[in-house]
C-alpha cells in the first residue's frame, strides 16, 4: 500500500462522522509504538496551525508512547475488517497482546511515525501540547462520562502530513 501526500485543506472530510466512527491513534516510531482506538477528538486551527486534538487516559499503554514520542498519527481504516479491528484495539491493551498480530494490521512508517496499510486517510501529527484535563473545569453534564478511569490528558498535534490511500 502506498500513500499519496494530500492537501489537508482540499479533503472532503466530515470530522463529526469520521471521528465518531472510530480511528486509531498510534504513537511512537516504527521500532517503538502502540496503537489504540479513539472516537473522541477534534480537528481545526490553533496557534495558526492545522491541528488534531485527542484525549488519552493515562492508564492506556498508548499514553506512555504519546508522552515520550513527538509524533502520533490518526489513521482512518477502510475495508471489511475495519470495525472488528477498531473494536479489538479499543478493548485490548498493547501491554497484554500484540494488536498487529491479532488483527492483521500491517505497520507502515510515515514521516517518523507509524500508520497501517489498512488506512485510507492518515494525519501525521507533531505533538505541540500535552496537559492533563482539570476535572473541576469540566461541566457536570460532561463529567458523567469520565467513569472510574483517570481523567484524560489532552494532546494537540500539529498536522504535518496528510495522506490518502
Ligand atoms: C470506540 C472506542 C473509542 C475509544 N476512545 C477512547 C478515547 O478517546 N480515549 C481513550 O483514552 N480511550 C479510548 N478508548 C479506549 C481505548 O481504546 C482502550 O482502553 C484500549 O484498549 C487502550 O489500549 P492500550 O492500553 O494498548 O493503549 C476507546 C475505545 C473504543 C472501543
Amino acid at each position: 500500500m502506498s500513500f499519496i501526500k494530500t492537501d489537508l485543506h482540499s479533503l472532503n472530510f466530515n470530522p463529526f462522522e469520521r471521528i465518531d466512527g472510530g480511528c486509531l491513534i498510534t504513537a511512537g516510531t516504527i521500532d517503538d509504538f502502540n496503537t489504540m482506538t479513539i472516537s473522541w477528538g477534534f480537528t481545526g486551527i490553533m496557534w495558526t496551525k492545522d491541528v488534531f486534538n485527542t484525549v488519552i487516559r493515562p492508564n492506556r499503554y498508548t499514553y506512555e508512547f504519546a508522552k515520550k514520542h513527538d509524533i502520533f498519527t490518526v489513521s482512518f481504516l477502510s475495508g471489511d475488517d475495519a470495525k472488528k479491528t477498531l473494536a479489538y484495539c479499543g478493548s485490548h491493551s498493547g501491554r497484554d497482546v500484540d494488536k498487529c498480530k491479532e488483527t492483521g494490521l500491517t505497520p507502515v512508517p510515515i514521516d517518523g511515525g507509524v500508520t497501517f496499510s489498512q488506512a485510507s486517510l492518515v494525519f501525521v501529527c507533531k505533538k505541540v501540547y500535552m496537559k492533563e484535563m482539570d476535572i473541576d473545569a469540566i461541566s457536570p453534564d460532561c463529567r458523567k462520562y469520565l467513569g472510574s478511569d483517570p481523567v484524560h490528558t489532552e494532546f494537540i498535534g500539529e498536522i504535518i502530513g496528510c495522506y490518502t490511500a
